[in-house]
């Protein structure tokens, strides 16, 4: 096992969703010269190697075991990603595919694995049609489906997941979430808090483990506005915040800390008069600068506190938390806005293997910190290794946290940061194994911060199957502690989830 510890410089990610609501509309232009998605001599990188969908629900008992599986760890590792039904209509964006929830149970030292499509709305329309009805992101929406009564966009259901009052929720930032069944990842439907929700749900909403309160917000392409809201720890959706911005603005991530939420005024912007014109409704403008907002968790929206920052994008968001007249905000930042479609003839070239990540995304850890008593920001870049999809022990989300685990954007390694000591540890999997996100399991008798296990899916592409692995979260550079082998293939899919036995055993349905 390669391992690396090295210091971080003093500067952070990748794949998310660029959807808005329900009535969203196309990311890029109308008449790019790019060739179809769907056209077979030129298909979407999104569409090849393991990025493409698999075809069979499976249900697999008694995997095999590497190793040793740790006696703690309980319970069952839910991912979500794209997953198309069928063949795209016209060109295929990433986040388009329906959502696929890949699942493996430990339970009494044996494992099992199954995965199952998110029944939307949506994925069921098309299941009867025997094809694709809707259009992705990639191309102008279908404006019949607006006139028809029909959302322009299908919820894909296929983002991340959150559990929340005793629920699991398959997340897309376009609209509502879905309940799902654990263990059989069966889907229950739309949750909307009993009509309450009328707003997009963020793919990322924070739990405070702590508090048990559930924070989100939705954006809009249509408006210069984000709603922000609150569920309590009773599961009621207690409050609403309309924010203004100064413009439409993707914002598929926030952070919290144990009194304030940050929202991010980031340059890549939504105009409707510029795609009147043929332009990108979306565009990068890092002339516009970058604005954070830091609200109370309970303010009303006069009360947010907008600092200026120089022009980022961000994706995801590691941690953040109060440090005296000082809030602490870690994330991955990107230098510009990536292409995400993916699809530039340039880009595919330079993709070693249909297995390599397409997009060039220039993201790598970062650190801001707000001066609630001054208004000064004071930025600082914590790595220049280009990694996303950060996560922390959820336990200490919105406090001080030490440790961060990243994944690595050439998706040959995951890395743990110690934002103490500002180091950094690499666990590489090798050449043709791919990681995805690390998710964080706390020690059931945890004492230390990185008392747990770093668990993810690794596709082999020597035999095409993936794994599970699980790593030593303190042990970080060491081999996998057990691998458990799918007999299957699980695509790249965007994040996923540890339920642990009480969890499962907690399940409101
Ligand atoms: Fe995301």
């Amino acid at each position: 096992m390669d391992t690396n510890r090295r210091q971080f410089l003093a500067r952070s990610s990748l794949a998310s969703l660029l959807l808005t609501s329900g009535r969203c509309l196309p990311l890029v232009a109308a008449e790019s010269d790019d060739a179809s998605a769907g056209d077979a001599d030129n298909p979407s990188p999104f569409l090849l190697g393991n990025f493409a969908p698999v075809h069979d629900e499976l249900t697999i008992e008694r995997l095999e075991v590497v190793g040793q599986l740790p006696k703690g760890l309980g319970g069952m590792y839910v991912r979500t990603g794209p997953n198309p039904q069928f063949p795209p209509r016209g060109r295929y964006h990433w986040f388009d595919g329906d959502g696929m929830l890949h699942g493996v149970l430990l339970r009494d030292g044996a494992a099992s694995y199954r995965n199952r499509w998110v029944r939307t709305a949506g994925f069921e329309k098309e299941r009867a049609a025997g094809k694709a009805l809707w259009t992705g992101l990639a191309e102008p929406p279908d404006m019949a489906k607006m006139f028809g009564g029909e959302p322009l966009f299908k919820n894909a259901g296929n983002t991340a997941l959150v559990w929340h009052d005793r629920r699991l929720l398959t997340l897309w930032e376009g609209g509502p979430p879905h309940e799902i069944h654990v263990p059989d990842l069966e889907t229950v439907g739309v949750l909307d808090y009993g009509r309450r929700l009328r707003h997009p749900f963020t793919a990322h909403p924070k739990v405070d483990a702590e508090t048990g309160e559930m924070m989100f917000f939705g954006y809009s392409a249509m408006a210069p506005v984000v709603h922000y809201s609150l569920v309590n720890a009773a599961g009621e959706l207690a409050s609403t915040v309309p924010i203004k911005l100064r413009r439409s603005v993707m914002m598929h991530d926030f952070a919290v800390t144990a009194r304030h939420s940050i929202f991010m005024e980031l340059p890549a912007t939504f105009n409707l008069g510029r795609m009147a014109k043929g332009e990108p409704l979306l565009k990068y403008e890092p002339d516009l600068g970058s604005r954070f907002g830091i609200l109370p968790r309970h303010g009303k929206a006069t009360e947010i506190r907008w600092f200026e920052a120089p022009a980022c994008f961000v994706f995801h968001t590691l941690n953040a938390w109060d440090d005296g007249d000082e809030v602490v905000l870690v994330a991955c930042r990107l230098s510009e806005y990536p292409d995400i479609v993916g699809t530039s003839p340039v880009k595919r070239a330079a993709a070693g293997s249909p297995n390599d990540m397409p997009i060039d995304t220039p993201a790598s850890l970062y650190e801001w910190r707000f001066n609630l008593a001054t208004g000064e920001v004071r930025e600082r870049a914590l790595d220049d290794l280009r990694s996303d999809f950060p996560r922390v022990n959820d336990r200490r989300l919105g406090r001080p946290t030490r440790y961060g685990y990243t994944m690595a954007l050439d998706m040959h390694a995951l890395v743990k940061y110690d934002l103490e000591r500002g180091t950094s540890t690499r666990h590489d999997f090798g050449p043709g194994r791919y990681a995805g996100e690390g998710v964080f399991v706390a020690a059931p008798d945890a004492k230390q911060e990185d008392d747990g296990w770093l668990v993810t899916y690794v596709f082999d592409a020597a035999d095409e199957k993936s794994e599970l692995v699980v790593i030593d979260a303190s042990e970080f550079a060491s081999a996998p502690v057990a691998r458990v082998r799918i007999p299957a293939r699980i695509p790249f899919g965007f994040h996923g989830i540890w339920l642990g036995d009480e969890q499962l055993g907690e399940q409101r349905v």
